[in-house]
């Protein structure tokens, strides 16, 4: 069964100030600060709507005494005037990004799933246009299999001069938006052959000779023991390796970054089953981290930064079934570490241990990062709107926190603590992978100290986004569901080298 999904990506653009012209849109919208004494301020676009339309706005704010300007809040003013049928005044709180966002996002919900073109004046600053763009855009999301769908979508203009920006706000977008479809696809339709598919056609469809991509499987894949323990499973398609470079003509000697994806298609809990059973209805989205690495790579191609870029997908089904494997084996990982298995629902350590290790063993990356949904004890620890970094490394961490509040994907680093490394011993291998002995908890912090004996010497980060993968709610830039949380981050940060 093919399913029909439409494309309600929203177009965005930009408008010259000299261009401006109220007869091409259906909206407008106009900042609103907050302050003792509400009042929009005086600009160039207020002047021409308040022309165009005969309309004084600040006679109309004032029928909203109740209205704060606070990031978010807004005034939906009905008018007509040629084509032009509604002015949004919308609060953009304290003029932070942050605010912004919330501002930008709760305007472009509204306007969701219709054909509305909207101008937009809500920032004037150029180093926060690519926010505006963005969050307009990704507001949008929708993903729907439903047999009688909406083909609507909204044009978003940008006022002012923003060429640049707004390509680089496009561009951040659409690679949310595909990491999203990624991930909201259910899981009878995404399996790891499929993930291979997809990542082939994202390949092929930017026409780009600096992307190339590589896929094992079967008897390829013998040597990763992790990867194919989990894997097999679900022996048809079985479990595959996704390679995706972005390798530019003279790249030799520029930094390489290998970023390793948790690449889960569904995750059972494999014999040691998820309970309670209804926590399992989310783990469609046990590949966020595979879709990130791979969207942020592809969209190297258009970024063009001075770094080669490896992506490895490591795509498996964890599910129950009799190839399953057993709490209590042992399995033998890229590179001979031993590890026993204790519980089949930590699976997401075992196919990343056979990715990092192939990473520093093989590919030699200056940086290795690895993006995982990989334990409740994360979301436990710091919510949805923060993912756990686990790093040595004190620049790298203070680097990818700034560019990660900046963006919109917060990371907060966390401590790799020594003293609970000795949950990780074994009688019968070298290490388990369970590390719940001693009773420590810090699942996420024995989740990352287990990775890292697969890292070598290599500058790693280890980011936990279970989460802020997915979204309980419709809200902000989020529906519920996939978040695509990791594109942005990567992307921004890949674009600094
Ligand atoms: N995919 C889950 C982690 C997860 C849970 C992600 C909830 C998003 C939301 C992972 O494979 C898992 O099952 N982790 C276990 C580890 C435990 C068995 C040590 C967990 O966190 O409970
Ligand atoms: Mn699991
Ligand atoms: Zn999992």
């Amino acid at each position: 069964m093919a399913h029909k999904i439409l494309d309600l990506y929203p177009k965005l653009t930009y408008l010259s100030e000299d261009e401006l012209d109220f007869t091409e849109f259906t909206a407008a919208a106009i900042p609103v600060l907050p302050g003792e004494k509400i009042e929009l301020t005086k600009s160039r676009f207020l002047t021409a709507i308040q022309n165009f339309t005969k309309l004084d706005l600040n006679i109309e704010l004032k029928n909203w005494p109740d209205f704060s300007a606070k990031a978010g809040e807004i005034i939906e003013v009905p008018i007509s005037a040629g084509s032009l049928t509604r002015i949004y005044l919308v609060g953009t709180g304290d003029q932070s990004e942050d605010d912004l966002r919330k501002a930008s996002a709760s305007l472009g919900r509204k306007l969701k799933a219709t054909n509305t073109v909207l101008i937009s004046a809500l920032s004037t600053e150029k180093t926060k246009i690519i926010t505006h763009g963005v969050a307009l855009v990704l507001s949008n999301y929708q993903f729907t299999l439903k047999s009688e769908q909406k083909d609507k979508k909204p044009t978003f203009v940008i006022y002012g001069d923003f060429e640049d920006e707004v390509a680089h706000a496009d561009l951040l977008a659409s690679a949310v938006w595909q990491a999203r479809n990624l991930i909201h696809t259910p899981s009878n339709i995404k399996n790891p052959e499929w993930l291979a598919k997809q990542a082939t056609a994202m390949v092929s469809a930017a026409k780009n000779s600096s992307l190339s991509i590589n896929i094992k499987s079967g008897r390829a894949l013998k040597e990763f023991g992790g990867l194919s323990a989990v894997g097999n499973s679900s022996p048809n398609p079985g479990p595959r390796l996704i390679e995706v470079s972005y390798a530019p003509k003279g790249s030799n000697n520029w930094p390489h970054v290998v970023l390793v994806g948790k690449g889960i298609t569904f995750d059972t809990g494999g014999i040691s089953l998820k309970r309670p059973y209804d926590t399992m209805v989310e783990m469609k989205s046990d590949m966020a981290g595979a879709a990130a690495v791979l969207c942020a790579t592809v969209a190297m191609a258009k970024l063009k930064p001075k770094v080669k870029v490896t992506a490895l997908l490591m795509a498996a089904e964890n599910a129950l079934s009799a190839t399953s494997q057993r709490p209590s084996d042992v399995i033998k990982h890229f590179g001979g570490t031993t590890v026993e298995v204790l519980n089949t629902d930590a699976e997401g350590r075992l196919v990343l241990a056979d990715g990092l290790a192939y990473a520093d063993l093989e590919l030699d990356p200056d940086y290795l990062v690895d993006v995982a949904t990989l334990t409740g004890a994360a979301t436990l620890g710091l919510g949805r709107q923060y993912a756990a970094m686990y790093t040595r490394q004190k620049t790298i961490a203070k680097k990818l926190y700034e560019v990660g509040s900046q963006v919109g994907e917060k990371v907060w680093h966390m401590p790799l603590i020594d003293d609970y490394s000795v949950a990780l011993e074994s009688d019968i291998a070298d290490f388990n992978h369970l590390a719940d002995k001693f009773g420590f908890s810090a699942g996420s912090v024995t989740a990352a100290l287990f990775l890292e004996k697969f890292v070598g010497d290599r500058n790693w980060v280890h980011l936990d986004i279970a989460g802020t993968g997915r979204s309980e709610t419709d809200a902000g830039e989020n529906i519920k569901g996939g978040t695509g949380f990791g594109v942005r981050l990567l992307i921004q940060w890949l674009g600094s080298f």
